[in-house]
C-alpha cells in the first residue's frame, strides 16, 4: 500500500470525527471547547460524550500518526530525542506558579510573572515558549506576554499566590499534585534507570528495593516507606493529592449491587475512592482496608471531608490489614482493588489474590483497576474487547492505538522507575488472575473525564 494511500485514510479519519464532533455538539446545542480558554469542568460537557471522547481519540491517533508520516524522520527523530526538556520545562512552569500567576493577573509579560519566585525572565520565557510551542501548554499572546489555556490551566493548584509564598505544600492539590510527583518522580531517577538495567547486579532484579528511585534517592525499603518518613511529609502530601486526583469509579456499576453490599478497598489509602463511593452510593457498605500506618491518616481525611458520621454509623469501616495476610471479610459483594498489583511482583500479587479468593463467596466479584497495556502490533488477548481504547482501531492506525492511548505506556515506564514493577496485559493479567483463583470476566476502560483514569478488569472466583 503507498503512504500516500494511508495519510488519506487518516486524514479521512480525522475529517470523519470532527464531523461526527460537529453533528453531535450541535444537536445538543454544545460547544466543543477551545483551546485558548482556562479549563472548567462545565466546558468539557461535550467531550464527555461517549461518542465525542470516541471521536477525540480518533483524532489523537491519526494526528499523531499523521504527522510521523509527513515530516522529516530526522526532525521527527531530534524531537524525541529532546523530549526530556520538555518535562523539565514543565517543572520549571510548575515551581515559578506560572498558572497561578496567569489565573491571578490575566494575560502578563513573562518579566512580572518571573518576579513571583525572583527567577530570570529571559530563562523562564524561553522555558514558556518551548512548552507553547511544542506542546500547546500556554499561549503566547504577543511577543513576552503569556497566557493560560486550557491545557496551562491544569497546572493551577487553585492557591493564592501569597499562600504559595509561605507554604508550598498549598501546590498539592488536585491533578498539579499528579503532574509534580510525574516530574519529579522521573528527572529524578532518569540516569539511575540507565544504570539499574544494565548493571548486571540489578539488570534482572525484580526487587523493589533496588529501583532505580529508591536508589537515586539513596534509601532501602519500599517507596511507601520513604515517603512516610517525616522529613518527607512533602512526598507524602504529593502522593496523597495525587492518587486521590485519579478518580475512575464509574468504569463498574456500583447502583446495581444490592442494599447493605458489602464493599473491601484492599490496600484503600485514605479511602478517596471509597468516600466517593460513600457519598454516591448510600446503599453500600465499606471496608477500607490498610497498612497500620495508614490508618490514623484515613480517619483524619474522612473527618476533614465531613464524613466522619458514615464512619461513626459503621457504614464505613478503616481497618488495619496486611493484604498479604488471610482476608478477614467473608461476606463481600466486591473486593475493590485499586492501584495496587501494579506495585508488587507476580509472587506477591498471587498471594493477595489468593488471600481474597480463600475469602470470597461464589457471588463476590472482584474489580480491579491497573493499569493494561496491550502490545504495538495486533494482539489476540484484546480481541473480544469492543470498548473505547480497548478496542481495535480502524487502519492504519496503531493496534493499541499509539498516542492517544500512550498514558498506561508511560505508567509503565513509572512502575518501572519507582517501583520496579510493570504494568500488565490482557493475556499477563488472565495468567495472574488465573494463578491467584479468579477468571476475567470483563474488561472496562477508565471513566472520562480527565482521561487519566484507569482501566477495570472485573473479575469472579474460580
Ligand atoms: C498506589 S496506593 C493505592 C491506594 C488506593 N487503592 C487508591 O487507589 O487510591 C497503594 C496502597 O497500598 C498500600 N499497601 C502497601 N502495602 C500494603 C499491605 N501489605 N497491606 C495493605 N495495604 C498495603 C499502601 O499503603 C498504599 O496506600
Amino acid at each position: 500500500m503507498s503512504s500516500i494511500s494511508d495519510l488519506r485514510k487518516l486524514s479521512n479519519i480525522i475529517s470523519n470525527a470532527v464531523d461526527r464532533i460537529e453533528d453531535i455538539c450541535a444537536a445538543k446545542g454544545l460547544e466543543f471547547p477551545s483551546l485558548d480558554k482556562s479549563f472548567s469542568r462545565g466546558d468539557e460537557a461535550a467531550r464527555e460524550i461517549p461518542e465525542v471522547y470516541e471521536a477525540t481519540n480518533l483524532i489523537t491517533s491519526a494526528a499523531g500518526q499523521l504527522a510521523a508520516m509527513a515530516r522529516s524522520p530526522a526532525m521527527m527523530m531530534i524531537d524525541v530525542s529532546f523530549k526530556c526538556f520538555q518535562g523539565t520545562a514543565l517543572k520549571i512552569a510548575w515551581e515559578a506558579d506560572a498558572a497561578e500567576y496567569l489565573r491571578a493577573h490575566g494575560p502578563s509579560h513573562v518579566s512580572d510573572i518571573a518576579k513571583h519566585r525572583d527567577i530570570s525572565a529571559n530563562k523562564l520565557g524561553r522555558i514558556l515558549r518551548l512548552l507553547a510551542t511544542t506542546s500547546y501548554v500556554f499561549r503566547e499572546v504577543s511577543p513576552d506576554i503569556f497566557a493560560n489555556n486550557r491545557l496551562s490551566s491544569l497546572l493551577d493548584s487553585g492557591s493564592s499566590l501569597d499562600n504559595l509564598r509561605s507554604n508550598r505544600n498549598a501546590k498539592y492539590n488536585g491533578l498539579p499534585a499528579y503532574l509534580d510527583l510525574n516530574l519529579e518522580f522521573g528527572a529524578q531517577a532518569a540516569k539511575q534507570l540507565l544504570q539499574t538495567l544494565f548493571d548486571p547486579s540489578t539488570a534482572h532484579s525484580l526487587n523493589f528495593e533496588e529501583s532505580a528511585l529508591l536508589a537515586s534517592y539513596g534509601t532501602k525499603g519500599s517507596l511507601f516507606d520513604y515517603i512516610k518518613r517525616p522529613e518527607n511529609e512533602r512526598h507524602e502530601k504529593r502522593f496523597d493529592a495525587a492518587t486521590a486526583s485519579l478518580t475512575a469509579i464509574s468504569s463498574f456499576d456500583w447502583a446495581r449491587l444490592a442494599k447493605g453490599s458489602i464493599v473491601v478497598d484492599v490496600g484503600g489509602g485514605k479511602g478517596s475512592q471509597s468516600l466517593i463511593l460513600a457519598r454516591n452510593f448510600p446503599h453500600l457498605c465499606l471496608v477500607i482496608q490498610e497498612r497500620d500506618v495508614v490508618i490514623p491518616d484515613a480517619e483524619k481525611y474522612w473527618v476533614e471531608e465531613g464524613m466522619a458520621d458514615v464512619v461513626e454509623s459503621g457504614r464505613a469501616k478503616l481497618q488495619v490489614h496486611d493484604f498479604f495476610t488471610p482476608q478477614p471479610v467473608k461476606d463481600a459483594a466486591v473486593f475493590y482493588v485499586r492501584g495496587v498489583l501494579l506495585d508488587w511482583p507476580d509472587e506477591y500479587c498471587t498471594t493477595i489474590l489468593r488471600n481474597l479468593h480463600d475469602a470470597a463467596t461464589p457471588e463476590t466479584q472482584l474489580v480491579l483497576q491497573d493499569i493494561i497495556t496491550f502490545h504495538a502490533c495486533p494482539d489476540p488477548a484484546a480481541e473480544g474487547y469492543k470498548e473505547g481504547l480497548l478496542s481495535v482501531p480502524p487502519e492504519p492506525i496503531l493496534a493499541n492505538w499509539g498516542v492517544a492511548n500512550s498514558y498506561p505506556y508511560y505508567l509503565d515506564m513509572a512502575l518501572l522507575n519507582a517501583f520496579h514493577t510493570r504494568s500488565r496485559t490482557v493475556a499477563e493479567y488472565t495468567e495472574l488472575l488465573r494463578k491467584g483463583g479468579w477468571k476475567v470476566e470483563d474488561l472496562r476502560h477508565g471513566s472520562l473525564p480527565l482521561a487519566v483514569a484507569n482501566q477495570t478488569i472485573i473479575a469472579v472466583p474460580i
